[in-house]
This record gives C-alpha cells, structure tokens and sequence, in this order.
C-alpha cells in the first residue's frame, strides 16, 4: 500500500534503543518505563494522574467498574462508536442506553441525552468521536443536574481540547488508547487520566487488588489483597515506546492539522466532510458519501491506488448482533446510520506528506465530480 490509513511514526534509533533498554534490564514488568511515561502523559495532558494500563478497552472497563461499584443502573451510550465504549459498561453490570449522534459531528446529540435522562441513570459516557471534543459545557449540565458519573472514551483523542483544556478531564476518567492508528502507538495500550487528585483506587483494582507492588515488598511474598481487581497493567515494552512517542506527540498533531487543512482545500471534499470542532485532535478526515454503493466505488477507486481508507464505524452499536439480541434501550439512530452506510475516512497521518495528500485528494475530487 503507497499510502496506508495509518502508520506508527517510529523513529529506527529512538523507539528501538528504548525497547532495547527493557531488553537488556531483564524488566518487564513493576518498571521504570510504565512510570516515565505515566510522568510524560500527565504533563502532556495537564492531569493530576495517570495511570497506564493495558489498552483503551481495559481502562474503560476498569472505570466503569469502579464508578458503579456501589449502584448500577441505565448508563447513556452513544449509538455510533467503538463497540469497546458499550462493551465496557455491560461488563461492569450495567445497562447501557444507546442515543443517536449529530450529523454534523458524529459526536453524541446531547438534546436527546436531555430528553431521555431521568433518575434510573446513574451514568454517561461518550466518546470524542474521531478526536473531535464534544460540547463538554453541555454535557457537564446534564451530569451535574442527573447526578450521573461519566467516563470520556478519548480512544482517538490524545491532542484533543475543549476550551483550552485536554479532552478527559472534565469526567471522572477519560480513557486513551495507543493502538496502532492512534495519534500515538504503543502497539497496544492505554491510559487513564483523571480529574480525581488520586488513582490509588484505580491502581490497585489494575493489579489484582494487591495492596502493594512488587517493588514495595520488602521480602517476598508479603502482601495482602484488599479488593478484587483485574490484570491490567501496561508492560514494560509498550511504555517503552509510549515514552518515545510523547516526545514526538506535538509534531505529529501538527502534521495531523496540516494533512487535514489540505483536504478542505478540495471544495468537493469540504462539503462532505464532518465538522472537527476547534481543538480536534484530527483523527482522520471524515465524509458522507451520497450513498453506500457510492462509497463502495470509492472505497474500489482508492483500493486500486493503493491509498487506504477506513469506516469508523461500521454500525451502530445497538445494531451488532451481540447487542440486537440483548435489545437494549436506545433513541432513533437515524444518523448514526447514516455515518455507518455513508461514510469514508482518509488518512491523515504523518506517515503521509502534504503532497502525498494533494494527490489523494485529487483523485477523491476526481471521482466525485464524475
Ligand atoms: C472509540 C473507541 N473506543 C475504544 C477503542 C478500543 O481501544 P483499544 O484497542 O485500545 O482497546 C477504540 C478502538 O479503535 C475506539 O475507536
């Protein structure tokens, strides 16, 4: 493929030496690595803590987890996101409710979240779709006022600000992801930063429910397990990389910003394309076809020049087969179909130039004035 949708932005010397560090320490776990690069998200972010875990799915699960330990209950979902975001919330006891999304967007329809919000829910999450921040001034309205606990899914999001402040910070956790296609890669891996002073809690529901790490232990196995947790950790290798991709993070959101604004200068690509509020961390670039045969014969035409596109995401979530069968509550998801059947996402990252977007582009324009 000339032109993948995505690409890790590894530097041979950088991101190697640092793997071989782990290598040559015999550590892979309990290590200094998951530490820094805790140090370096947190700073990145603005956060009080970070906590590293294993990937996205694992900290949204663990937060889910831990916010209704007490008190389950109806949980406001957006239809159109990762089945990661859902899965989450029915593996931790709940219920989730699935409200449809803006069309302008693609981020949840907090007018609908309105109307259907009443007293037998006891949380929100939402997800900053395609790294473009929702209404947080909105949304925390509606959790304040139902007394709800929300979780920010920033899986696309690293980079991303509502009003000057880092996406995953105005819930009780935001969760990030490091997958490969994210803004940052670790090969797999997560991280969960709170607006909370503290994420001892979360720590150790991470590690088993072990009350002290290995490295606090003075002699073998001494320990106790206070609550019942998960395995979670982030290893060693993964913050390996992580490390070494904070320090590249501002210049591939700014090849990100680039990339994107280049698009826009293809009339044809602009009027389809999905709004990315100021502060978008520009995931990737975004647009509605007329209809999905019309996709398909995109997706055909960048296929034969080796240009990669993704759909983000392919169905509703209420509309899965797992999901179907369980029937949960949901809005109309009018839009979220729409977004589902119609739209196409282009690559953006900084494994890819300006110029190199320039043709794609054209070849985009090409085809949609055909
Ligand atoms: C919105 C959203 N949430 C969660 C995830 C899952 O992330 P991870 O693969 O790190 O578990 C994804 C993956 O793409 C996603 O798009």
């Amino acid at each position: 493929m000339k032109f993948p949708f995505a690409k890790p932005f590894f530097n041979d010397d950088e991101e190697f030496s640092s793997i071989k560090e782990v290598y040559d320490s015999g550590i892979f776990v309990h290590g200094k690595k998951t530490e820094d690069f805790e140090r370096s998200f947190k700073d990145f972010t603005g956060a009080i803590s970070a906590s590293s875990v294993s990937n996205c799915t694992a900290g949204l699960h663990l937060a889910h987890h831990m916010l209704s330990f007490d008190r389950k209950g109806k949980v406001i979902c957006p239809a159109m996101t990762h089945v990661a975001t859902a899965n989450a919330i029915v593996l931790s006891g709940n219920t989730p409710v699935f409200v449809d999304c803006e069309i302008a967007t693609g981020n949840i329809d907090l007018d609908l979240v309105s109307e259907i919000v009443d007293d037998s829910f006891v949380g929100m999450t939402l997800v900053h779709f395609n790294g473009s921040p929702c209404n947080m001034e909105k949304v925390m309205d509606i959790v304040n006022s139902n007394n709800l606990y929300l979780v920010e899914d920033c899986a696309l999001a690293v980079g991303a600000k509502y009003d000057g402040k880092h996406v995953g910070l105005f819930g009780d956790y935001g969760c990030f992801s490091f997958h490969p296609a994210k803004q940052l890669c670790t090969g797999e891996g997560g991280m969960v930063i709170s607006r909370h002073g503290t994420q001892v809690d979360l720590d150790l529901i991470k590690a088993f429910g072990v009350d002290r790490s290995f490295l606090n232990r003075s002699l073998p196995g001494q320990y106790d397990v206070t609550s019942i947790g998960f395995n979670y950790r982030m290893p060693e290798l993964p913050a390996a990389l992580g490390i070494e991709q904070m320090n590249k993070a501002d210049n591939i959101l700014s090849a990100r910003e680039a990339n994107y604004q280049t698009y826009l200068q293809f009339p044809e690509l602009k009027a389809r394309a999905l709004i990315q509020p100021d502060g978008s961390s520009r995931y990737s670039f975004i647009m509605i076809l007329d209809s999905n045969s019309q996709r398909i014969a995109l997706q055909d035409i960048l296929k034969s020049n080796e240009i990669g596109s993704s759909v983000y995401y392919p169905n509703p979530v209420s509309e899965f087969s797992a999901y179907k069968k369980l029937n949960f509550q949901k809005t109309s998801i009018d839009n979220a179909s729409i977004i589902a059947n119609q739209s196409i996402a282009l690559p953006v990252g900084p494994h890819l130039s300006v110029d190199n977007i320039n043709i794609i582009g054209n070849i985009i324009s090409h085809f949609l004035q055909s």
